[in-house]
């Protein structure tokens, strides 16, 4: 009995130990649909996402996967603000949300203020590929190709995560992690 009792104790640290090795480091073996991969991935800092990415200096494109954690009934959004103020408002955003039918549209807009209209527009820089979005596991998957503004490797980029209601999104949390949700991004490291 003590000699199950501790094999059940040191593989539950086993178990916890992989657990938080996962966490730090859970960007590295992330797998997409349709066979789709990228070069570099960065595990973001708060609201449990990771982006991915694959860059071309030639033509200073990115192609990009934003993967988040959300219920059925939450939005997810990445995107960047190519104003050097950064932060949410003038950030050109890619708005992931599940329909009743299970699909998963792509909203695209700017935010031009903190309380913004969500209008399905064109962004300020170019998407030469329409976005494209998933749900499984528990996680939105955005797909996103985007000429990086200025040609700049860095940018200014943000996240979010909020809830649905009747399908409409709605405000996300103005408190916590939906506050820190904001990071200069380096493509070329990472
Ligand atoms: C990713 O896969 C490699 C090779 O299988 C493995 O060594 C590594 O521990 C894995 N990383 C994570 C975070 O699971
Ligand atoms: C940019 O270049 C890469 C690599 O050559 C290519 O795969 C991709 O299709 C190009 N993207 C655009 C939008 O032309
Ligand atoms: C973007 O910058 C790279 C160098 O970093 C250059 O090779 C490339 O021609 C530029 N692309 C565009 C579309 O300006
Ligand atoms: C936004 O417009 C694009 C292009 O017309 C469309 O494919 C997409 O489904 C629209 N998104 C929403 C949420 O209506
Ligand atoms: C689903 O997630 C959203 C965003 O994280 C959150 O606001 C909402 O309360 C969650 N809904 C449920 C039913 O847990």
């Amino acid at each position: 009995m003590a000699r199950l009792l501790l094999v059940l104790v040191a593989t539950t640290m086993l178990l916890l130990a992989a657990g938080a090795t996962a966490q730090q480091h859970g960007c590295e073996n992330a797998t997409f649909q349709a066979g789709r991969s990228f070069e570099r991935c960065h595990t973001l800092p708060v609201l449990e996402a990771s982006l991915y990415w694959t860059y071309h200096a030639a033509n200073g494109t990115a192609e990009i996967a934003f993967r988040a954690q959300s219920n059925a009934t939450g939005w997810v959004a990445w995107g960047i603000n190519p104003s050097a103020s950064g932060g949410m408002a003038g950030s050109n955003v890619f708005v992931a949300s599940l329909g009743g039918s299970g699909a998963v549209s792509v909203l695209t807009t700017i935010l031009k203020t903190t309380s913004p209209t969500l209008d399905n527009t064109t962004l300020s820089f170019a998407v030469p590929v329409p976005p494209t979005a998933e749900y499984a596991a528990g996680a939105y998957t955005i797909y996103v190709t985007v000429a990086l503004p200025g040609n700049s490797t860095q940018q200014n980029t943000v996240w979010q995560a909020g809830p649905l209601s009747g399908g409409a999104i709605m405000a996300h949390l103005m408190s916590g992690p939906n506050l820190q949700s904001v990071k200069r991004q380096d493509f070329l490291s990472g």
